[in-house]
This record gives structure tokens, sequence and C-alpha cells, in this order.
């Protein structure tokens, strides 16, 4: 059977920390609200050289290297995110001509801190319907420049940075690697619960991201237990066999929860948020690679991505490396 296979993972961070100390120092908050609440202790801000392209082209030539794969041997190109360098074109565009791909397809998909699983199930259906041979499969934010530095219910959650995937299609046996099933949502009914409040066709602005914590919370459990149960049933695994949960990581209070409403040890949840904080599309394969690079994540190893966030949009990926 046709399978997509992860042949390497990058991840690129802005060279500025900022730690929570440094947040206190400019609105009504502290480390020990931070930590307690959302388990983050430090962020990575990128400075005015540093773009959401920057950080995907940096990711995507790691992830080519892991791969040993040529960029000219690329023919699609899947960038999540919802801070484009530009209104259009696509920065996945511009990702193709910073590495010199040429010929094949290149685009952005939009659904926020889920964008990656998106881009990933998306990417998934190209290769094996035979639109592609090897995807890039890049999830890339620079998030801080649309937070309002001046709201801290949010302004203290997010954080800069990109992550990637190279994908590659292949006929492998029943039990040979790739990913196996994938699953996505979306519920257009609380936009008002997370939302920028700006846009090309509205304000004309870029605007601010604007958010009703406490509600997105709430979904945000029962969403992603739920499409777990689904990915797990459409392979016919238990949540006993997984080896790694990597989860979108927005609020260590999130990942635990989910953790054990699927009855799973906290050890086997691949954890970045204390570090990277909430880095929207950017997250799941950050923290992927960050686990791959340490050897946390092994070949042969059973692994589910997902991911929960504005839109709503949710969804879940299970794969074998
Ligand atoms: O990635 C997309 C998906 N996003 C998420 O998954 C985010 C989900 N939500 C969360 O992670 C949590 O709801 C938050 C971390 C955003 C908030 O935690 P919470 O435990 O739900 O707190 P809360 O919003 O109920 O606020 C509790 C209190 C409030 O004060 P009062 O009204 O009780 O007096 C807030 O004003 O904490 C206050 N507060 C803060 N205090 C210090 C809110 N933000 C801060 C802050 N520092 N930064």
């Amino acid at each position: 059977m046709i399978r997509s296979i992860v042949r390497g993972s990058g991840s690129a961070l802005p060279k500025r920390v900022v730690t929570n100390a440094e947040l206190a120092a400019q609105v009504d908050t502290s480390d020990e609200w931070i930590v307690e609440r959302t388990g983050i202790r430090q962020r990575y801000i990128a400075d005015d050289s540093e773009t959401t392209s920057s950080l995907a082209i940096d990711a995507a030539r790691k992830a080519l290297e892991m791969a040993q794969m040529d960029a000219k041997s690329i023919d699609l190109i899947v960038l999540a995110t919802a801070t484009p360098d530009q209104t259009f074109p696509s920065t996945a565009s511009r990702v193709q001509a910073a590495l010199g791909c040429q010929g094949g397809a290149a685009f952005d998909v939009a659904a926020v801190c889920s964008g990656f699983l998106y881009a990933l199930g998306v990417a998934d259906s190209m290769l094996r319907t035979g639109m592609a041979r090897r995807a890039l499969v890049i999830g890339a934010e620079t998030f801080s420049r649309i937070l309002d530095w001046e709201d801290r219910t949010t302004c203290v959650l997010f954080g800069d940075g990109a992550g990637a995937m190279v994908l590659e299609a292949a006929d492998v046996a029943e039990e040979g690697p790739g990913i196996l099933a994938s699953r996505l949502h979306a519920d257009g009914d609380h936009n008002e619960l997370l939302y920028v409040d700006g846009g090309p066709s509205t304000t004309g602005t870029v605007g601010k991201l604007r958010m009703k914590g406490r509600e997105v919370f709430r979904h945000a459990v029962v969403n992603l237990a739920e499409v777990l149960e689904e990915v797990l049933q459409e392979v016919g695994v238990g949540a006993a066999e997984l080896d790694w949960v990597v989860p979108h990581q927005a609020n260590a209070r999130i990942l635990d929860a989910t953790a054990r409403k699927l009855g799973l040890p906290a050890e086997k949840v691949i954890k970045t948020v204390e570090k990277h904080a909430n880095t929207s599309a950017a997250s799941v394969p950050l923290a992927y690679d960050e686990a791959v690079r340490d050897g946390r994540i092994k070949p042969g190893d059973l692994v589910m991505l997902e991911a929960m966030g504005g839109g709503f949009t949710w969804g879940a990926s299970l794969l074998r490396v």
C-alpha cells in the first residue's frame, strides 16, 4: 500500500528568549500565575529580521538535511500559518523560492493552531493519490506580531517558531512506517471565542488576537479526547499501544487533562510548552522534532499527533515512524 513516510524533521526558533519575569515588568502578571495556569516559563520572540518565512526556511532546510534529500526533489510544499509574511502570495511560495524547489505545488493552509494537522492531512492525501511524491509540510508562525501586548490574558501565552517534516510516498507493508490515519474537524460556531479582530476584507488592518481562554479550554479537552479515540478506532489500536503523543502545546493543563481522559501516562506525552509557549501551527512539528533529535522518538514508534485551535478546528494523525 502507498503511504506517506516521514523521512526527516526540522525546527527553528527566533534568537530572543523572553521570560515570564520580563513580561511581568510590562503587564500586570507574574511568573507564578503563568507557570501555575499554563506551565509556560519562557517563549521565543522574533526580531525585525526574523519572519514566518525565514523561520520556515530554516526549519525546512534542517528537515531536508535529516532526510538527506535535495530541495529540488520536493514537488509539494504545504505551509500552515495564521501569520503569513504577506496577505498574498503564500508564505509557501517564498519558501519554495528560497530553497530552489521548482515545478511542484506550493500553498498555505489556514487552520490556526490545528494548521499543521490540516497541512499534514492535505499533503498525505496528495501523496497517496499520486499528485506529488515528496512533500515539505511546515508549520510556521510569528504570533508575537498579532498579540495585544497590553492584554495580559493573551500576550503571556504565545511564542514564535517553525517546524517541518519531509514526507515521501512509498509502497510499504501493512506493518511498515507512514501515516496510518488522520481525522480533521471544524465547528465554525465559535468564532467569538478565539479570533483576530482584523483582516484585509473587513477592517483592512492585520488586527490582534482575542480569546476567551476558559471556554476554549473546555472545548479543547472534549474535542481532543474525541478525535484521538476516533483515530485509534480507525486504525484498531488502543491508547496503551501508543509510544508517544505529540500534542499542540497550548497549556500544560490541557495536555495533562487529555492524557488523563485517555488513560495515558504523562511520560508518553511530549511537552515543550514550558520553553516554547503556544506557537500555534508550529507547535506540533517543533515538539516532534525536539523528541526525534533527543532520541525519545525512534524508528518503529507509534506516534499520535493532535491539535485544536481557532475556528474551532481540531484533528489528529497517527503515524508509525
Ligand atoms: O492554541 C489555541 C487554543 N488555546 C488554548 O487552548 C487556550 C486555552 N485556555 C487556557 O489555556 C486557559 O484558559 C488560560 C491560560 C488562557 C487562562 O487560565 P484560566 O485558569 O482559565 O484563567 P481565567 O481566564 O479563568 O482567569 C482567572 C483569573 C482572572 O481573574 P479574576 O477574574 O478571577 O479576578 C483573570 O483576570 O486570572 C486572571 N488573569 C491573569 N492574572 C495574572 C488572566 N490572565 C492573567 C495573567 N496574569 N497573565
